[in-house]
């Protein structure tokens, strides 16, 4: 029998069951890579939910506690009941371990990091596998004694009991994280898990989840409308679409033009989804507010506080005029999750802070529609792509919630705005044209708070100076300067300095971070 049930069609579930691991989510990704279903659950949650999802196979995820303490999470009993396939990992392992009979120590010295695992007994869980594998672990406590009716599956060098599993149940443990990239063949682990023990079929894809979510959001917010400030960049689109094939014309979204978007980005979104896509989207032209509450103002942190709180201003002057919204959708994804709190209460509750918002006032109570809280960047851009929005609108590089703003050095002006504008685009345009776009992971043009002279034909020209920038990155927490071809750069630099007057003077940043910022402000 399956259980989840979409538009008819019913897909294998794995549960996880979560101890509070930083890496529960992961989980969740991984199984979700090889095309199966997962839910995660609390691992307090009651026995009903759980035989209501008619789970095939149970992870046990790892957490902060330690089960030689009394009153740490544990396993409920109807995972026993139910008879499934069981993976315990990290502590996981541990409290199966001490529920099954087996003991449980806290080790001398915790472990993180490499260590080499070494398979000494058969099992279908490392199977294709070879007899010793690079590992990633994260733990203090360690399985000392095996429980009845388990085996030795592994071992390392500090941890003599890395893996078990029971003699005639499907039931597993391991004390390294098979979910994190650092663990060469963690994948293959967690497939076997999948396919091998649970015999899950791979039969879930993109569009279930954006079915799943359709349901989701339909139940929550009913007949009501929602309101959704839409930046354009990837995380807000991607909501928009997906909350406007769920609710349609009941999305309002409002797009503030501050007059501080890349050349052409205001139209491009008006046509995206106003046009092209028919969404309800109200657009406040709001250059000339931004400019004045920015005038003579040239510490960075100042301007930021200001744009913050003039979209707030703007924000908050359009939504009122909009009647009866008691829903309020964000583009929150997994990773802003945990940068901002780890909190996943979904109650209702006053909103201090948006993302790229910046903050509403704490009059405005709401409660949030997040349909993409624990999704990654790319799994919303495989969504992005399935609920038809450009590859050049998902793949776009990161732009900042204060746009160029922290892009002109000192005091903003319409007259640097518009400089600006001009020389970012011809640098996108010829990152494009050169295929060194999706190369780089985020590239700009800066405009610095300095003139310097030039020679034009025989005109000395006194005039302005533009930074570039291009960098490498992952995470965009540290960042490489990115060694752009010579040639490139001065055909960039060439086109910027004919093409714009008012530039004298073209200059390439080659600052990593750290020490330095991918942002000048
Ligand atoms: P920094 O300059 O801190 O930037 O190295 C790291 C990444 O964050 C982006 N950034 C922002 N994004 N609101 C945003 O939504 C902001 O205030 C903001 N400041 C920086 C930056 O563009 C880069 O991708």
């Amino acid at each position: 029998m399956t259980n989840l049930s979409i538009n008819e069609k019913t897909v294998d579930t794995i549960l996880v069951l979560d101890f509070g691991s930083q890496y529960t989510q992961l989980i969740a990704r991984r199984v979700r890579e090889s095309n199966v279903y997962s839910e995660i659950l609390p691992w307090d949650i009651s026995e009903e939910r759980i035989r209501s999802i008619n789970p095939k196979g149970i992870i046990l995820s790892g957490g902060p506690d330690s089960v030689t303490n009394s009153y740490t999470p544990r396993i409920p009993q109807i995972a026993f009941d139910l008879n499934i396939p069981l993976l315990g990992i990290c502590y996981g392992m541990q409290t199966l371990a001490e529920q099954m009979g087996g003991q449980v120590v806290s080790a001398d010295h915790k472990e993180f990091g490499h260590s080499e695992l070494t398979v000494s007994t058969d099992s279908i869980l490392f199977s294709d596998l070879d007899k010793t594998l690079n590992v990633w672990m994260s733990h203090g406590d360690q399985v000392q004694d095996l429980p009845d009716g388990f085996e030795l599956v592994a071992s390392t060098a500090t941890a003599p009991i890395a893996a078990m599993q029971h003699i005639s149940k499907p039931i597993y443990a391991i004390q390294f994280h098979p979910e994190v990239t650092h663990t060469e063949d963690g994948k293959t682990v967690l497939d076997n898990f999948l396919f091998k023990i649970c015999k899950v079929h791979a039969d879930w894809k993109m569009d279930n989840l954006i079915a799943q979510r359709i349901n989701e959001i339909k139940e929550q917010v009913g007949n009501n409308k929602v309101l959704l400030g839409l930046s354009g960049g990837v995380d807000s689109s991607v909501t928009a679409a997906l909350l406007h094939e769920a609710i349609g014309n009941k999305l309002v979204c409002v797009f503030v033009d501050n007059g501080l978007l890349r050349k052409g980005e205001a139209e491009e979104v008006m046509n995206t989804f106003k046009e092209n896509m028919s969404l309800n989207v109200i657009k406040a032209d709001s250059e000339e507010v931004f400019l004045r509450h920015l005038k003579g103002v040239e510490d960075p942190e100042q301007k930021r506080k200001i744009i913050g709180r003039t979209f707030i201003d703007v924000f908050d002057s359009e939504a009122t005029k909009i009647k009866d919204v008691h829903f309020l959708a964000q583009g929150t994804i997994y990773p802003d999750v945990i940068e901002s709190s780890g909190s996943e209460s979904k109650e209702a509750r006053v909103i201090k802070s948006h993302h790229n918002v910046g903050g509403l006032p704490e009059e405005m109570k709401m409660d949030l529609v997040e349909p993409l809280r624990d999704l990654f960047k790319d799994e919303v851009r495989r969504m992005g792509v399935e609920l038809g929005l450009s590859a050049e609108m998902l793949n776009r590089h990161p732009f900042p919630g204060p746009g160029l703003g922290v892009r002109i050095l000192g005091e903003i002006t319409k007259e640097k705005t518009s400089i600006l504008k001009e020389a970012d685009h011809i640098f996108i345009q010829e990152l494009i044209k050169a295929d060194l776009y999706n190369k780089v992971s985020q590239a700009f043009a800066v405009h610095l708070p300095v003139k310097s002279v030039g020679v034009v034909g025989d005109e000395r020209r006194y005039a302005e100076v533009i930074a570039l920038r291009a960098v490498e990155t992952v995470d965009f927490m540290t960042a490489r300067w990115a060694h752009l071809p010579y040639e490139f750069l001065e055909h960039v630099s060439n086109r910027i300095v004919n093409e714009i007057e008012d530039v004298s003077r073209v200059v390439y940043d080659i600052s990593s971070k750290p020490p330095a910022t991918i942002e000048w402000e």
